[in-house]
């Protein structure tokens, strides 16, 4: 069985964008392959944060993750911060990652502007990124598209290091769904859906109550003429709308333009199915915030398997570059 892993931060609420991009291809992968998922709480320690914050959103995060499908009895679910391997093999990797490769990354240029205080973690996040994937052995990483870039570097320092101390890290490849990759903002469709986007109305976030969905679907920015067509340069608010409606209905966006003539319907019919696909996420959710030490026990039983495995490939990594062992 191929190995999948990915990982998402603890910070801010999920969104429409995270589920489509990212974690509904985690709950289909978790059937068809060996699969971990990581909360990546040492990832969100790159911006500054209140003492306390992030333990509870990663408890929280845990709760929406298993609310969205992810069967503890089918894939691995754990806490980055539960398994010391990851910031371990970080440094390593920190080690074979040039400045230079680090200074292209488009996420750091975009996170970096919106900060005062610009961390040193910040700047070599991708290099702990590499080591979470490379850590398992992992064939693919589903994410979307805008962690293209950190895989790439991922691959390329997992060959470097390859090279240099002989066959230790397998070469993964990023698994990147072909609708829903980008979700665009509701009320600015030329920027990506994201938690961190002040106001809210273009975030479509899950924990919003149901009638707040359907409303800002139906506010949402489209353009002023009104032909339903697949057109992102031209028509991003109205492409976005089909490329959210097809992501939920497993068609082409092409294929739903062709059964509108007006965007009110096409509206209508977005909102409806995003509803549908939150309502029962809700339901779950409220169960399992009624009981914290039950997913406290599965995040615990995560971190077993995720550090045995872990701890023999960062033994590898070692062994390879010839670290004195300890007696
Ligand atoms: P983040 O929220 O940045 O921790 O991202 C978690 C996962 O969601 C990653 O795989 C991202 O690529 C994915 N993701 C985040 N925003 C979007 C978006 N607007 N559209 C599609 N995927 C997204
Ligand atoms: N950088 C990713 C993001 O911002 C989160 C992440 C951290 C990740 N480690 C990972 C994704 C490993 C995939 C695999 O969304």
């Amino acid at each position: 069985m191929p190995r999948v892993l990915s990982g998402i931060q603890p910070t801010g609420d999920l969104h429409l964008g995270n589920l489509l991009g990212a974690v509904l291809n985690w709950v289909q992968d978790q059937q068809q392959a060996d699969s971990l998922y990581c909360i990546v709480d040492m990832h969100a320690l790159t911006v500054p944060k209140q003492p306390g914050e992030i333990g509870e959103r990663t408890l929280e995060l845990a709760q929406v993750l298993l609310a969205c499908g992810l069967d503890p009895e089918q894939c691995t679910l754990f806490v980055q911060s539960h398994v010391p391997e990851h910031t371990e093999l970080g440094w390593i990797i920190q080690c074979v990652t040039s400045m230079g490769e680090l200074r292209r990354m488009t996420q750091f240029k975009d996170k970096s502007e919106q900060q005062e205080f610009i961390s040193a973690g910040l700047f070599t996040y991708p290099a702990l990124q590499a080591a979470d994937i490379l850590l398992y052995d992992t064939d693919k990483v589903p994410v979307g598209e805008d962690q293209r870039q950190h895989i790439e570097l991922t691959r390329d320092v997992a060959e470097r290091f390859n090279k240099r101390f002989g066959e230790t890290f397998v070469i993964p490849q990023a698994s990147i769904p072909r609708i829903g990759a980008r979700v665009m903002d509701l009320q600015i469709p030329t920027n990506k859906m994201s938690k961190s986007s002040d106001g809210g109305a273009g975030t479509v976030y899950l924990s919003d109550d149901l009638a707040a969905i359907a409303k800002k679907f139906s506010r949402a920015v489209t353009d002023s003429d009104s032909e339903v067509r697949f057109d992102v340069a031209e028509k991003p608010g109205v492409s976005n709308l089909l490329s959210i409606l097809s992501a939920l209905t497993q068609r082409t966006p092409e294929e739903t333009a062709a059964e509108y003539t007006q965007y009110g319907p096409l509206k209508k019919d977005t909102a409806e199915a995003v509803v549908e696909l939150i309502r029962p996420i809700q339901a779950r959710m409220a169960e399992l915030k009624a009981d914290p030490s039950a997913t406290l026990a599965l995040l615990a039983v995560g971190a077993e398997k995720a550090g045995s495995i872990a701890s023999a490939v960062v033994e590898r990594a070692k062994n390879n570059i010839g670290l004195l062992p300890r007696r």
